[in-house]
Formats: C-alpha cells, structure tokens, sequence
C-alpha cells in the first residue's frame, strides 16, 4: 500500500517501550488498533524517545523497544496494511518537536495533569523533556495530518493540547496541519487490577498477581484469575459499584468473546465464581497464547525485524518530511539547497 492511497482516513497512535503490554494495553487499545486496519491507513510508532523522559537503564530500552515492536506485529498489527515504526527513526520528530516547543506556551504546559503527576512520582528527575512532553506528541501527529488519534483517557489533554497548538501555528504561518480528533473504540476495554479492581491494571504494580503480562502462559494466567478479588454474593451481574471485581472480569471476558453483559450474566446463572473465574481465564489463555508463540518467533528472528524497522523508518520519513519541510518553510528556517 503506498501513503498516496489517499480515500482512507488516517489513524495514528503511539504506544511507550516501558516494558511488557498488560491484558489491559491489549484489550484497551492494541486489540482495536489490529481492527483498524480495513478501514483505515493506520500509522504505528514506539515512541521511545517520549521514554526518556524517565530514567531507565539503556540497555533495558533497547530490549523493551525492540520487544514493543515485536508484540505489535505478533499482536496482528500487519506492516502489508500499516506503518509501524519506532519514533527515533524518523529525525522528523525531533525537529518538529523543536518546531512545536517554540509555539507551546509555559502556562499550558503547566496546566498539564501527566506533567503534574509524573513530577510527583518522580521528583529527583523532574526533566525538561517531562515538561514539553505534550509539544513532542504534537508533533508525532501533526507530521502525518492525522484525521483520528485513539487515546486512553490519559491522553485526551494532549490531545486537546495538539489541537490548539496546531490551531495557533495555522493561524500564525497559514493553515498546514490537519486538526486530528479522538478516537475512542467502542470495544476498547478499561481492564482493572484483578487484586484492587478499582484502580487500573498498569506494567508497575508491585503485586505480580494483580496483572496479567500478554506474554504470560496459559497456567499462570489460570492461577491469577483463580485468585482474582470478587465478592461474597455469588452472582455474576455487571455493577461497577458495587461489585468492581466481578464487573471487571465481565469486562475482559466481553472484550474477548464479543458477548454482551446480559449475555455473560446469563450463561453463569447458578453457576459459582470458581466457574466463572476459570472460563474467563481460559478464554485469556486462549486469546493470548498464538500472540506469544509468534512473539517468540519474531524475538529468534533478529533480521527481519530488523529489515522491518527499517522499511517501517523509511516510510515513515518519507510520509513525516513532506510535512516538516513545508513546517519549516513557514516559519521562516532558510532550506538547505
Ligand atoms: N503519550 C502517549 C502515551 O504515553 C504515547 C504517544 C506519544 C502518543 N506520541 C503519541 C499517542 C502520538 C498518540 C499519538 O500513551
């Protein structure tokens, strides 16, 4: 498919190297993101250099880069229909970042929550990158004169923020970017921790039982749904307030089979919790098991991921420098030739 295919719209998103998806990464976004694929010119990213704003080990981000890309592809994510990428690749992003942080104001970049709560977390390494994070995403999507950008909840004030930027720079320069728009998937899942399903299954949680890693094999993912909180009321209903753990588990099981909440309550009628946690887990298992065994196969097969990075670099530079060249014309950056 070449980028001049211009009848579809485009879809663009990027997901951070920080380590190994969750059930809820997948469910909540990448699972959607395979589905996208028919309808829209979709363009993927690991955007490893958002991941420096927070300190890891070098040789750690390598590995989880290259495993990122990995689980996408072993996810269904077919580079015949779409471009994936890893962001420090195409030097595009760098040089707009540069571009959009030159037209992103103090006061809004104070404004932001993830800024907030990322100083918070990590007050040693309160960065500048950390700060001007959201003028990097910007330009991650006005490159590509996205049309849609799904985001988490998370991200919708950055997304928001993209949008004004872009805005003010059309209004300033005259009009070159595209105003992209939210994406919000209809399937996509809000998966919670099986220990405190009231907060969100997140890679960092300390308790190993309360995630399951895509990656995990079908006896593990048995074991944590076997443990997973619930309640003392044996009834499989769907009510987020008062029964959060059972709710959550519908949830995934949802997401998974396509069966609605009426569906799941009816099918588990008079049965127990240990049934239930057990066919939930084993539609997991299921689900998970060819994303690892093709996980597995790309990781032994260095060379073509290699040649797929690099295709997935070129394409994307190509596509990105269109935009960057007429950016930097109007801003008045004298062309090299
Ligand atoms: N900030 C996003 C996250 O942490 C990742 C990201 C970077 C992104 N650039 C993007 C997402 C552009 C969508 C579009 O989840």
């Amino acid at each position: 498919m070449s980028e001049e295919s211009a009848e579809k719209k485009i879809i663009l998103s990027g997901i951070q190297p920080t380590g190994v998806f969750t059930l809820g990464n997948y469910l909540g976004a990448v699972k959607s993101w395979k589905d996208l694929q028919e309808a829209y010119n979709c363009y993927y990213f690991i955007a490893d250099l958002h991941s420096l704003t927070i300190h890891i080990d070098p040789v750690k981000r390598r590995q989880q880069t290259r495993q990122a890309f990995a689980l996408l592809l072993a996810c269904g994510i077919d580079t015949e229909k779409s471009l994936v990428f890893v962001q420090s690749h195409n030097k595009c992003h760098a040089e707009m970042g540069w571009i959009m942080d030159c037209c992103s104001q103090f006061g809004e970049l104070s404004r932001m929550t993830q800024f907030k709560d990322k100083s918070q977390k990590h007050p040693d390494n309160i960065n500048a990158g950390l700060f001007t994070y959201p003028a990097l995403m910007a330009g991650d999507i006005l490159l590509y004169q996205a049309d849609y950008v799904p985001v988490g909840a998370d991200q919708t004030q950055h997304l928001e923020f993209t949008r004004d930027v872009a805005t003010r720079f059309n209004h300033t320069y005259g009009e070159i970017f595209k105003l992209p728009e939210g994406y919000f998937p209809k399937a996509g899942a809000r998966v919670m921790s099986l220990q405190d399903p009231t907060s969100k299954m997140s890679k960092s949680d300390t308790n190993p039982k309360a995630t399951i890693s895509i990656l995990d094999d079908e006896k593990t993912i048995l074991r944590k749904f076997k443990s997973a909180v619930t309640d003392s009321d044996a009834e499989v209903r769907y009510d987020v307030e008062n029964k959060p753990g059972v709710s959550n588990l519908m949830t995934i099981y949802s997401a998974i089979t396509g069966k609605t909440m009426d569906e799941i309550t009816g099918e588990f009628r008079g049965k127990g919790y240990g049934d239930f946690k057990q066919t939930v887990g084993q539609a997991v298992a299921d689900e998970l098991k060819p994303i690892r065994e093709k996980f597995d196969e790309l990781m032994n097969d260095r060379a073509f991921l290699d040649a797929e990075m690099k295709k997935g670099a070129e394409r994307a530079t190509r596509i990105a420098s269109k935009t960057l060249t007429k950016a930097k014309k109007r801003v008045g950056l004298l062309l090299e030739n």
